[in-house]
């Protein structure tokens, strides 16, 4: 059986996330937009790289719904992206909208997909598919801790100057400000990094990993990061789709794990093919429960805003 997953929005995140499913070979891709030609062109000029890169799967651009049925992964990317001085929150009002819209439409002829969100503010935005999609709470989930913790493992890495793939860390809670660099279990190689790095050091680390995307948005003036987002999204559905169980920090409802309850924040997740089977809860630091608190009140706040 072939895997089919379709990427909604075809602007550079899902384009790039396109890329990445490609080129790792998770299926049959279908890039949708409401633009006319935008995914058309996107998709064909991917899937004429199959001849060199090797691929063997469809690449498919359209505007029509109907082309992403019985999709097995559905991540939605569309909606606006930030320019510089604004916050992710800028964008809540207008990608409430788009995003109903989406997830409806996915639903509609997915009625089994999970659901991967991407689009800004990713907390809110994934609550609000949530909510419109009718799916059970395992199958739709965010995109956020993947990005966040590679910008977070990336810094360390530098720092160190060891290669980014020896260093395991994670960031849990909103995919804003009041993230949560977690430095008590980051390490390389099982080596905690607080052994390596000056607490100096370290805060610089994570106030740039906090303001990680801003940084970018920043350099490119019209637009934000997406070839780490693309390639976060595409990390989850690979796990989701092969069913490996890979345990990922991602946005997940929360029923009490960790003390909090009826909201979508960073936590890590395994994911296999029924999208979040399990939280993987435990202990916290009182500094770090209170830090994740402060996340909480930032997306009810979100939570509030989308009116739903
Ligand atoms: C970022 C945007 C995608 O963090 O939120 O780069």
């Amino acid at each position: 059986m072939r895997n089919k997953i379709t990427i909604i929005g075809a602007g550079n995140v899902g384009a790039t996330a396109a890329h990445w499913a490609a080129t790792r070979g998770l299926g049959d891709v279908v890039l949708l937009d409401v633009v006319e030609g935008v995914p058309q062109g996107k998709a064909l000029d991917l899937l004429q790289s199959g001849p060199v890169d090797g691929f063997s799967y469809s690449v498919k651009g359209s505007n029509d719904y109907k082309d992403s049925a019985d999709s097995d992964v559905v991540i939605i990317t569309a909606g606006l992206a930030r320019k510089p001085g604004m916050s992710r929150d800028d964008l809540l009002a207008k990608n409430v909208a788009i995003v109903k819209s989406c997830a409806e439409e996915a639903v509609k002829h997915s009625p089994d997909c999970v659901l991967i969100v991407v689009t800004n503010p990713i907390d809110a935005m994934v609550y609000t598919a949530f909510k419109v999609s009718g799916l059970p709470e395992n199958r739709v989930v965010g995109m956020a801790g993947v990005l966040d913790s590679a910008r977070y493992r990336t810094f360390l890495a530098e720092t160190l100057g060891v290669s980014p793939k020896d260093v395991n860390a994670m960031v849990m809670g909103i995919h804003g400000d009041n993230m949560l660099p977690l430095v008590r279990l980051a390490n390389v190689a099982g080596v905690p990094v607080t052994d390596l790095l000056s607490e100096d050091e370290l805060d610089k680390i994570v106030f740039r990993t906090q303001k990680g995307g801003m940084e970018i948005v920043n350099h490119l003036k019209t637009g934000s990061a997406y070839y780490t987002p693309g390639l976060a999204a595409i990390e989850m559905a690979e796990a989701i789709l092969h069913d490996s169980k890979r345990v990922l920090p991602c946005a997940a409802y929360l029923k009490g794990e960790f003390g909090i309850s009826g909201c979508f924040l960073g936590v890590p997740v395994v994911l296999g093919e029924n999208g979040v089977e399990r939280i993987v809860e435990f202990a916290l630091t009182a500094l770090e429960k209170e830090a994740l608190l402060e996340s909480e009140t930032a997306v009810r706040k979100q939570m509030e805003e989308t009116g739903l």
